[in-house]
């Protein structure tokens, strides 16, 4: 078990400095509960600033169509996976609702995690009704504003209104750079729990990491692998990377395997896409090892601090009208 979320004097004075930065109207900074951020290796599960337990692990479907998506989850759910991260923009809902309720594993059991996008932000109680009605849930787990443009503050408005109404359990946001972030925290009365971006060894992520600690918001790391090989480099990159395959060959454990356990033990809850059942088994087969703290050093020291994307070179006032306007239901 890892404390990654910590309240020391550094945090809490940061926790101070944001609360009065950010205005009176800013009632995001939260007091953490006795196990709030602890990354539970025993039940792969981590603590939100909510009191709502979430899986540290689970499977991406970004880029899988349709017919992929319902196989790869269904094998998941099988592999024990308990998390499944999906989005309105992914145009797979439908599919990941089939694969859950193929697989006979109970709702409760499963973590749902969808977001919206910017063109439904003014509009969220209709798409969360649209959402939960492709997924054939009662309930989200875990909601997120997928980019941070648009009118995100209508947005997370109406994202706490959803989770008052209990049609979504935790909320978060995805891709917010640390000036949106600000700007949510200061009209948030419910902090998020999550923050979703990209992350693996090559990106820590550490000044994002920094800034939503006193908040007790997690970090959920996407491409965690580095992405799919025909859109980057990254992922070639990083598993001929000699010091993730030495750390590898040490373990008996594939780079793939050493990149998913340093998300886990640096606090990532990381969602590696796969429509490969085989690369969905390996991933999750990561609970019986641990990397030293030695290890742990020799991967940080692989950080060069940037990405694929930096989101907050997009352009604010980009035009998300096509997106609005595209039919989330359209999709088989
Ligand atoms: N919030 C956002 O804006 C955002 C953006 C991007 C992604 N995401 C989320 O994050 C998830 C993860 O990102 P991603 O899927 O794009 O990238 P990723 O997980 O870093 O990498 C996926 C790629 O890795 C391969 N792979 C998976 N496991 C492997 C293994 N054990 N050995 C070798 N190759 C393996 C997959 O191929 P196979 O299919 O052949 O296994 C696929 O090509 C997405 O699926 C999505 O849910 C969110």
């Amino acid at each position: 078990m890892k404390r990654v979320v910590s309240f020391d004097v550094f945090h809490f004075s940061m926790a101070f400095l944001l609360f009065f930065s950010c205005g009176t109207s800013n009632n995001a900074v939260v007091s953490p509960a006795a196990n709030q951020g602890i990354f539970d290796f025993a039940s792969r599960t981590v603590m939100l600033n909510n009191g709502v337990k979430m899986p540290i692990l689970g499977l991406g479907t970004y880029r899988l169509t349709p017919a992929e998506a319902e196989e790869s989850v269904y094998h998941a759910l099988l592999d024990g996976y308990r998390l499944i991260d999906t989005a309105n923009a992914y145009m797979n809902e439908r599919a990941v609702g089939r694969g859950i309720h193929r697989s006979g594993v109970p709702r409760e059991e499963i973590f749902i995690t969808t977001k919206l996008w910017p063109g439904d932000y003014e509009d969220v109680a209709r798409a969360i009704d649209d959402t939960l009605a492709r997924l054939n849930v009662e309930y989200i787990d875990l909601l997120l504003l997928h980019q941070p443009y648009g009118n995100v503050a209508e947005g997370y408005r109406g994202m706490e209104a959803a989770l008052k109404q209990g049609k979504v359990r935790s909320i978060g946001i995805s891709n917010f750079y640390e000036k949106k972030v600000g700007e949510i925290m200061s009209i948030a009365t419910i902090p998020p729990a999550v923050l979703q971006v990209e992350s693996n060894p090559y990106y820590h992520q550490v000044v994002m990491r920094e800034y939503v600690n006193p908040y007790g918001t997690v970090l959920m790391a996407w491409y965690p692998l580095g992405g799919r090989v025909d859109e980057h480099n990254t992922q070639t990159l990083l598993f001929n990377e000699e010091t993730i395959v030495e750390i590898a060959a040490a373990h008996n454990k594939t780079p793939a395997q050493v990149i998913l356990r340093w998300h886990l033990q640096t606090g990532n809850i990381a969602i590696p896409g796969s429509r490969n059942p085989d690369h969905i088994q390996e991933n999750i087969s990561i609970f019986d090892f641990e990397l030293t703290d030695e290890e742990m050093r020799r991967l940080s020291a692989l950080d060069t601090g940037s990405g694929a994307f930096d989101f907050s070179n997009v352009d604010e006032e980009m035009d998300f009208g096509s997106f609005g306007t595209r039919d989330f239901n359209d999709q088989e």
